[in-house]
């Protein structure tokens, strides 16, 4: 039994912010960041919740999928940007969709965070435990930027991408690789709200997301081809089998370094961070519901999804589409 994506779906928000309106605000410019980057524009929310952007995301999966929001039996959400610290996302989604019957939680695990909740959706599809399952990555990171912080708020953007997985005879998923790195935590972080209980003295200032882009970047081009040749060797294939590589979308140059390392050409890494920027947990299923929809996946299609992220956390999975 393996475990099918069976219909995909993504949600942006209306406002759409190029870099020379940035570049209005902040000391920046459309030159640097797309020479770094890649990144021309992103959508920012301003009237939208993230629930909403995951609502319109998920129905139009279960749309695809020919599934009822009342058949699913769990509801996954990878985000750090919940609307709500309580309630989660997911079960947010559960509300919003009418889900009744679903078990829902939140998975925090960065821009891994699609990957992690849809290997956590494999294991119970593959112990027979559940049937349908949405599994959702999205985020509103906007709110979580210094915005006095040019080298880390003009990489991100806002959006939900959704996929409904099910159990198939023939197709799915074929291997899947985890892995985490706590000890390296700190060089990518946004520190939470401070405890502030009547016996600790504590500031309340807000924390951002904090980062140090040169060891991501070190981080990111060695462990994302490993973890992908893992994930393939795990399947039985090579990087020749796969006709696309859908990448978690932080930067450009990480996506090329990675096409070099694997020897595969550039035409099999789709990217959308030219119009999205980082959208963190939401840029694989985002991308992944893009190629979806422009009928670049073929039933029988070999796919590789990969992410890496904070905690420092990265995940790839190899499926037959
Ligand atoms: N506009 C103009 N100048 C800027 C900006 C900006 N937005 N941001 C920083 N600069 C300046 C810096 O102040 C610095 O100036 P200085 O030399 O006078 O001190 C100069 O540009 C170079 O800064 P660096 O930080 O060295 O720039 P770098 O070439 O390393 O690029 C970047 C920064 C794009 C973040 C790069 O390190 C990178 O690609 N890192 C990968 C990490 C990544 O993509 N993270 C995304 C989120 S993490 C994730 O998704 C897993």
């Amino acid at each position: 039994m393996k475990t099918r994506i069976c219909g995909t779906g993504s949600a942006l928000p209306k406002r759409v912010v190029k870099n020379e309106d940035l570049s209005k605000i902040m000391d920046t410019s459309d030159e640097w960041i797309k020479s770094r980057t890649g990144i021309a524009a992103r959508h920012l929310a301003v009237e939208e919740t993230l629930v909403q952007l995951a609502a319109e995301a998920s129905r139009q999966a279960l749309k695809e999928a020919g599934i009822a929001a009342k058949e699913l039996d769990m509801i996954l959400a990878g985000t750090i940007s919940a609307d709500n610290i309580l309630p989660s996302l997911a079960c947010e989604l559960q509300r919003e969709l009418g889900a009744a019957k679903a078990v829902a939680f939140d998975i925090n695990a960065a821009c891994s965070g699609f990957l992690f909740a849809l290997q956590t959706a494999d294991v119970y599809i593959k112990s027979g435990q559940y049937r349908n399952i949405l599994v959702v990555g999205g985020e509103i990171l906007s709110k979580l930027m210094d915005w006095n912080d040019r080298s880390t708020c003009v990489l991100f953007g806002d959006g939900a991408g959704a996929a409904v997985v099910c159990p198939d005879e023939t197709c799915g998923i074929l291997s899947g690789v985890q892995g985490s790195d706590g000890a390296r935590g700190s060089v990518l972080s946004c520190v939470g709200r401070r405890n502030n209980n009547p016996y600790v003295t504590n500031s309340t200032a807000l924390s951002f997301v904090s980062m140090d882009g040169q060891e991501v970047y070190k981080f990111a081009v060695r462990t994302v081809p490993k973890a992908i040749a893992e994930a393939l060797e795990k399947a039985g294939l090579t990087v020749e089998d796969i006709d696309l590589f859908v990448l978690h979308q932080a930067n450009i140059r990480i996506i090329e370094s990675v096409s070099k390392r694997l020897k595969v050409p550039m035409e099999k890494f789709p990217t959308n961070l030219s119009w999205c920027g980082n959208i963190s947990a939401g840029s694989v299923p985002i991308l992944l519901d893009d190629v979806n929809r422009r009928g670049l996946l073929k039933k029988g299609d070999k796919v590789v999804l990969a992410g890496f992220g904070a905690g420092l956390t990265w995940g790839a999975s190899v499926m037959t589409w």
